[in-house]
């Protein structure tokens, strides 16, 4: 079934809702399958691994084998900080985000449902995504991205795969504002986050960081929020594996905003389940460039339910953490996801997190996706003619320093 998270109204699997007609809160799915563990051995590493989880139906599924992403054990940063650290590689996806994953579900939903057009509004990743899925369901895809404000390598993706691209005069809250009045008209399916089976697919980031730790939780996860539908899926995911006997204990979960996009982390200081909006969200990092939140309750009661945290860095401390990811580990990522780590490096300092912890950072997507922005990060490379004596004068000389 499909529950309000509010008020508890109950509504069907197969009804196109976004919202509780009573409250007007946002809705969940509620799953409760009867497993044992023991049927994931041997599956293939994707998110289908753990199919008993999902609540569409086997025999449509959509899928580019997303999913199964590295969680890699990040020594040379973990050392330097003084914790146990994992990196969780989302670029790894088909479309190099983690939105692969609840595209798989929705796009499965919306062929269930027999819908013909999907549409999401985004600042970049998620059309990436839907208009990938789209064209592999046949299904027309009307994508609204704020004009400016989406990073070239998620406007590529999104225009390639043939999505209509809609630049709209306005922020990514507006455009979301724009797409649902257009779902509710009926003219899309909408593919956003406040889709409650977006969420079903992006929760088996928490299924594949317990399964691979052997079967337990590490103390923390953190990660990047935006429109804050990530954080809830996560905790939603440990949460299931929790009730189901999986697991014994869950992790705290620790969101992190931009500074000049923060309305959760102002809400979670002031102890707080409502937030306020901010009007002019702005920060380096565009995908989580949102002021309006659609899933704040969620990832707020995920934050407190596990007695977890919210913190903001600067756009500085981003594009830091950005390169000292990139240096020092080899793992490229796009700003937004950079956003986890400089938190950590963040609340150590503060010292909201202890030395010692074993921490899971979700890079959420890839560093291709933003190409402008790393290059603007480095120095531009050396012209130099392909003669040795040329070559050996812009090294300074050097001929033994191998
Ligand atoms: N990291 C990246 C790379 C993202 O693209 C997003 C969201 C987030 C983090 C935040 O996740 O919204 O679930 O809290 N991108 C959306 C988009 C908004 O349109 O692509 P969230």
């Amino acid at each position: 079934m499909i529950r309000c998270i509010k008020c508890g109204m109950e509504y069907s699997l197969d009804e196109i809702i976004y919202t509780c007609r009573e409250c007007g809160s946002i809705l969940e799915v509620i799953i409760e399958p009867e497993v044992s563990k023991d049927v994931f051995e041997g599956r293939k590493e994707t998110m289908w691994k753990y199919k008993e989880f999902m609540p569409v139906d086997e025999s449509k599924i959509v899928t580019l084998q997303e999913g199964g992403t590295p969680l890699i054990k990040c020594d040379n940063i973990g050392k330097d900080l003084g914790v146990k650290l994992y990196v969780k590689f989302e670029g790894a996806n088909p479309t190099g985000s983690f939105k692969d994953r609840g595209m798989s579900v929705g796009i499965t939903k919306a062929l269930e449902l027999g819908v013909k057009s999907v549409g999401c509004a985004s600042t970049g990743n998620t059309s990436a995504s839907l208009a990938a899925y789209a064209a592999r369901a046949n299904l027309d895809c009307l994508v609204l991205l704020p004009q400016g404000k989406v990073a070239l390598g998620k406007l590529a993706q999104a225009m390639f795969h043939g999505a209509r691209v809609l630049s709209v005069k306005g922020n990514f809250d507006e455009a979301l504002e724009a797409v649902t009045r257009l779902a509710l008209m009926g003219e899309v399916y909408l593919l956003n986050s406040v889709n409650p089976f977006r969420l079903e697919g992006q929760k088996s980031i928490g299924f594949e960081i317990v399964d691979e730790l052997g079967w337990r939780s590490p103390d923390r996860i953190i990660l990047p929020v935006g429109n804050a539908g990530n954080i809830s899926a996560i905790w939603k995911g440990i949460s299931e594996f929790y009730q189901a006997g999986f697991i014994d204990e869950r992790p705290m979960m620790v969101g992190i905003q931009a500074e000049g996009a923060s309305p959760i982390v102002k809400a979670f200081k002031k102890g707080e389940m409502e937030i306020e909006v901010v009007e002019n969200p702005e920060t380096v990092a565009t995908a989580i460039r949102i002021g309006a939140p659609v899933s704040y309750r969620k990832a707020l009661r995920a934050i407190y339910e596990s007695e977890g945290l919210a913190e903001s860095v600067s756009d500085e401390e981003i594009l830091e953490a950005q390169k000292l990811l990139a240096r020092r580990e080899g793992i490229g990522v796009e700003p937004a996801s950079a956003a986890s780590i400089a938190g950590l490096i963040r609340l150590l300092d503060e010292g909201e997190i202890d030395r010692g912890e074993e921490i899971v950072c979700i890079a959420t997507g890839h560093l291709l996706k933003d190409p402008d922005t790393a290059i603007r990060a480095c120095e531009e490379p050396v012209e130099v003619e392909a003669d040795i004596s040329s070559l050996l004068e812009v090294m300074g000389g050097k001929t033994s320093s191998m």
